[in-house]
């Protein structure tokens, strides 16, 4: 894209580790929500998408990724959207396979980490042992001479949410992360569901360009075009630009997680790419059959 019509755009954090470290917790003190409380025994059952204010006004949208081993597809999907991944460690628990998992994951996926060392009112709570222990994953945070940055946070009782804010926004400016507005939009699929009443229902992340209430799509193999879109506060907006995710509605089937969404012309359009996407997709189905 042409260096003049780029704008800076808000950083997409992950939030990864083993569960029940607090990942959600965390997400929940940083956006003065309970998302925890809602969700059935209290355990993540798919990627929630939402954009949280920092108190200068930065936005920060933030993904919560299943802590479930079950989910390690779509957490490697995420990855791919994310420009950072916050490690949440709990101090009292340590580092568990699913924190090792999160950290390859990033690694693979070339993402910087921000270490949030979780649950640092327990008392037995040992953060320096995490550092420690952390060396053994070549994640090397700052107080042990690297340069990954870690927060301690209780996410209970509040402490350290502003710096961890600080930690993200600093990390962010080191990436210049920037994004055409003007121009037609591309998302990825976070999540999709077939609706009762509403049918056919996605969480995208605009990626580029602003997605628009009536544009032409293709999501997938299918094309579609948006009826309304709901930001994360469960409002009917016009239009969403990049970094921001939101629900969208007017899909003719429910895409997998981690679709690309195209806006294009017309139906036409949308049909031809649609048919191409197909055509290709029978391709590689036909190239991988055993013969
Ligand atoms: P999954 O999504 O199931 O992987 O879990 P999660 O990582 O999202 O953890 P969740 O936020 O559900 O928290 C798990 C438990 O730890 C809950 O009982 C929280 O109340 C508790 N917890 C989270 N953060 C803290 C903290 O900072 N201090 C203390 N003492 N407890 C915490
Ligand atoms: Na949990
Ligand atoms: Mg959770």
């Amino acid at each position: 894209d042409p260096e003049e019509t780029l704008k800076p755009r808000a950083p997409v954090v992950a939030v990864m580790g083993h569960v029940d470290h607090g990942k959600t917790s965390l997400l929940d003190a940083l956006r003065k929500t309970n998302v925890t409380k809602g969700e059935a025994g209290g355990i993540t059952q798919h990627i929630g998408a939402y954009q949280i204010t920092a108190k200068d006004k930065s936005k920060i949208t933030v993904l919560d990724t299943p802590g479930h081993a079950a989910f390690t597809e779509m957490r490697q999907r995420g990855a791919n959207v994310t420009d950072i991944v916050i490690l949440v460690v709990a101090a009292d628990d340590g580092i568990m396979p699913q924190t090792i998992e999160a950290i390859n994951h990033a690694k693979a996926a070339n993402t910087p980490i921000i270490v949030a060392i979780n649950k640092i009112d327990k008392p037995e709570a040992n953060a320096q042992k995490i550092r420690e222990r952390l060396l053994e994953h070549e994640v090397i945070v700052e107080a042990m001479s690297g340069d990954v940055q870690d927060v301690e946070v209780s996410a209970t009782k509040g402490t350290g949410l502003d710096k961890l804010v600080d930690a993200i926004n600093l990390q962010a400016e080191l990436l210049e992360l920037k994004a055409r507005p003007d121009r037609a939009a591309e998302a990825t699929v976070i999540e999709a569901q077939l609706d009762k009443g509403r049918g056919p229902v996605a969480t995208v992340l605009v990626t580029r360009g602003t997605l628009k209430r009536g544009d032409t799509f293709v999501v997938g193999t299918e094309s579609g075009r948006v009826r309304a879109l709901i930001d994360d506060n469960g409002k009917q907006v016009k239009e969403a630009g990049p970094s921001t995710p939101v629900e969208v509605l007017g899909l003719g089937g429910v895409p997998d997680a981690g679709d690309q969404m195209t806006v294009v012309e017309n139906e036409q359009r949308a049909r031809e790419v649609a048919e191409f996407r197909q055509a290709k997709a029978t391709e590689s189905r036909t190239a991988l059959a055993p013969t």
